[in-house]
């Protein structure tokens, strides 16, 4: 049987913690009492935001880990499995925005491992003690990308295995949600727009031209925040129409219920030509 300590303060672990939203979260869930768990690759980052978080009162621990990898994955999962992470933000990811065909192999697959593997083992390693406690919350930070993959739209990015990957985080969370009804765990699905971090800051030419509408990361863990308390398990921090996310929940559930039947569709029964 693994442990499951009572724990006295709340503990967040938090992935990508090193800069932009993850950043935002250890510093907020800090301020908010919780001692922290800090990973990412850039170890001097992580000393210098755990050093001002213990200045602030609080624990903080550092993982320096790769989440593109089977070790460093490995590192994570260990801690966030000893039964005293209170609320887990699965934030880590980068952009692979290019053709698919231009991508790298290797690189589309460690995309797939850092925002997708990872999710799903971290979330499985935190979630029978919160359970056990009923109470504790898992932030997957998505995209609203991963709305997108039904769009011809030639001003959004090239972005098959990154938005696919956001896709993947909504459906598992949702459903997760599902299963989790009833206890004391939350689960949310964070999908921000344009958010002005270093994500963008990826070769020479800068990602954040002057029109593009651009949300400050603070504001996108307060949006969090707020949603976690209001139990919205999607949570679009731009979104003024909520009614919106029941529409596309319902228009999917059409699609589900007209897709179960023994019949095969008229359009698709072609007549034998021999
Ligand atoms: N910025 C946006 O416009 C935007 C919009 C929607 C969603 N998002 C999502 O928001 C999340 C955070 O991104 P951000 O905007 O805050 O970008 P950011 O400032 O570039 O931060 C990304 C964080 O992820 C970490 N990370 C990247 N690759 C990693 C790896 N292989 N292993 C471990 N950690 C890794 C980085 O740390 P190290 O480099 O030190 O490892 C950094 O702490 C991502 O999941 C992103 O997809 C961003």
């Amino acid at each position: 049987m693994p442990d499951h300590p009572a724990t006295t303060r709340p503990l967040a672990l938090v992935t990508g913690a090193s800069s932009g939203i993850g950043r935002v979260f250890a510093e907020r869930l800090a301020g908010d009492g919780h001692d922290v768990i800090l990973v990412a690759r850039r170890r001097q980052r992580l000393e210098a935001l755990a050093g001002q978080i213990e200045t602030g009162g609080r624990r903080a621990e550092v993982i320096v880990a790769d989440l593109t990898t089977a070790e460093g994955l490995a590192a994570v999962e260990a801690r966030a499995s000893k039964g005293d992470v209170t609320m887990l933000v699965n934030n880590a990811g980068f952009q692979t925005y290019m053709p698919f065909v231009e991508l790298d192999a290797d690189r589309a697959e460690g995309q797939v491992r850092a925002q997708v593997t990872t999710v799903v083992r971290l979330c499985r390693a935190a979630l029978p003690a919160m359970i056990a406690r009923d109470a504790g919350a898992i932030v997957n930070v998505s995209s609203t990308l991963a709305f997108s993959a039904g769009m011809r739209a030639p001003h959004l990015p090239k972005r098959a295995t990154y938005a696919a990957t956001k896709a993947f985080v909504n459906a598992f969370t949702e459903i997760l949600a599902g299963e989790l009804e009833g206890t004391g765990v939350r689960v949310q699905a964070l999908c921000p727009g344009v958010v002005r971090t270093e994500f963008h800051n990826v070769g020479d030419e800068p990602l954040l031209r002057p029109k593009i509408p651009v949300m400050e990361p603070e504001d996108v863990v307060a949006a969090s925040l707020a949603a976690l308390a209001l139990g919205d398990v999607v949570c679009q921090p731009a979104l003024v129409d909520r009614a919106l996310i029941e529409r596309e929940g319902e228009a999917r559930h059409a699609v589900f219920a007209a897709g179960v039947s023994a019949d095969l569709s008229p359009r698709y029964r072609v007549a034998k030509t021999d």
